[in-house]
């Protein structure tokens, strides 16, 4: 009696095991035609080369043995101020949340930070509880023609904070005209900041092609790519090589460009896949990825930096490895603390 119960649900269950083998299947052979259609689409316009080589770009480093921020000082020295750009052609990849972190790691490790919000969603402030008065933010004062560094916020992180301020859609549209009328505008405003040599300038950029993704990339000596690991994600690489091609290969002032795959997901086998897949791609370019956490909003909801919310999850070490691994790719040497 008993066996005649359980041999359906044995053949169920055999059949299930099936079906989930086939979709795993599909989902490589998936994989695998659209890493052959992005390699066969950059040779077919002759970028193959870049795509694997690209200029002025030593190759990273090794992972390091330890991850915890709290275990690497950038040393000083006379070091050219750093201008980093976070980009991407998508939309909530993660690029504030790694600006925010990537900058307060950087000012812990012993770097002046400035960070500078180049997106209308003004979002960068809530990561460090900035309060704002409306008159200030970059916005306005470009449209202004004030001094930038009257709207510089000295936030409780020790990063100075540059947000892009409320303005209504006039406002935003000026900015946006003026930017389009002199497209040397952000370099220029970030040079007469006055900043120290040894400084770090993070961009914050918003998602997909802007005048202000253009402004950043032609500023940038280094530009880092966010992107989830979706296939989504991947489907967007053409189009952001060709923004790295237009605004920063060949400029003799960009040192670097890098990848981050954020919210990864070793639990579900796709993502995992397609992570490991891009990761391939990269090669030395890959930074190390940050896994997906819910202590990320969390910390962000309770106004706290992810690192100071869970010192010992997931993330907090993800975004120090990542952190830890872009300061040696941009030649800040870096030593251990006893
Ligand atoms: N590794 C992660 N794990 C879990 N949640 C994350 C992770 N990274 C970011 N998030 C969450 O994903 C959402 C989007 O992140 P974020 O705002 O940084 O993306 P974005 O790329 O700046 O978005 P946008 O394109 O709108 O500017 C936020 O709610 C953030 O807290
Ligand atoms: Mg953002």
């Amino acid at each position: 009696m008993n066996h005649s119960i359980h041999a359906p649900v044995k053949s169920l269950a055999y059949s299930v095991m099936k079906a989930i083998n086939s979709i795993i299947e599909i989902a490589f052979r998936l994989l695998r035609f659209m890493s052959l259609s992005v390699v066969s689409a950059a040779q077919s316009i002759g970028r193959q080369q870049q795509v694997k080589r690209p200029i002025h770009s030593p190759p990273a480093p090794p992972l390091p043995a330890s991850c915890s921020g709290e275990q690497f000082r950038i040393a000083k020295g006379p070091n050219t101020m750093t201008i980093i750009a976070i980009a991407s052609t998508k939309g909530g990849v993660g690029k504030t949340t790694i600006s925010a972190n990537l900058g307060m790691a950087l000012v812990r490790a012993g770097r002046p930070v400035v960070l500078i919000d180049l997106d209308p969603q003004d979002a960068l402030r809530l990561h460090f509880s900035a309060a704002q008065p409306d008159a200030q933010g970059l916005a306005r004062a470009a449209c202004d023609g004030t001094d930038w560094r009257a709207s510089l916020i000295d936030t409780a992180s020790g990063c100075q904070l540059l947000p892009y301020g409320r303005v209504n859609e006039l406002g935003r549209e000026s900015f946006e005209g003026l930017l389009r009328l002199q497209p040397r505008l952000l370099r220029q405003g970030i040079a007469n900041l006055r900043l120290p040599a040894d400084a770090v300038v993070i961009l914050d950029t918003p998602p997909g092609p802007s005048v202000y993704l253009g402004q950043a990339l032609s500023s940038c000596n280094t530009a880092v790519v966010a992107l989830l690991s979706d296939a989504a994600s991947y489907a967007t690489l053409p189009m952001m090589h060709g923004l790295l091609q237009r605004y920063c290969f060949g400029r003799t002032d960009f040192r670097d460009h890098a990848y981050l795959i954020n919210q990864v997901d070793s639990a579900r086998q796709l993502n995992a896949d397609v992570a490991h897949v891009m990761r391939m791609q990269f090669g030395a370019r890959a930074l190390p990825p940050v896994h997906h956490d819910q202590a990320i909003p969390e910390a962000l909801a309770c106004n706290q930096f992810v690192g100071d919310y869970d010192p010992l999850c997931r993330a907090t070490q993800d975004l120090a490895a990542m952190a830890q691994q872009l300061a040696g790719r941009l030649h800040l040497e870096t030593s251990r603390t006893a």
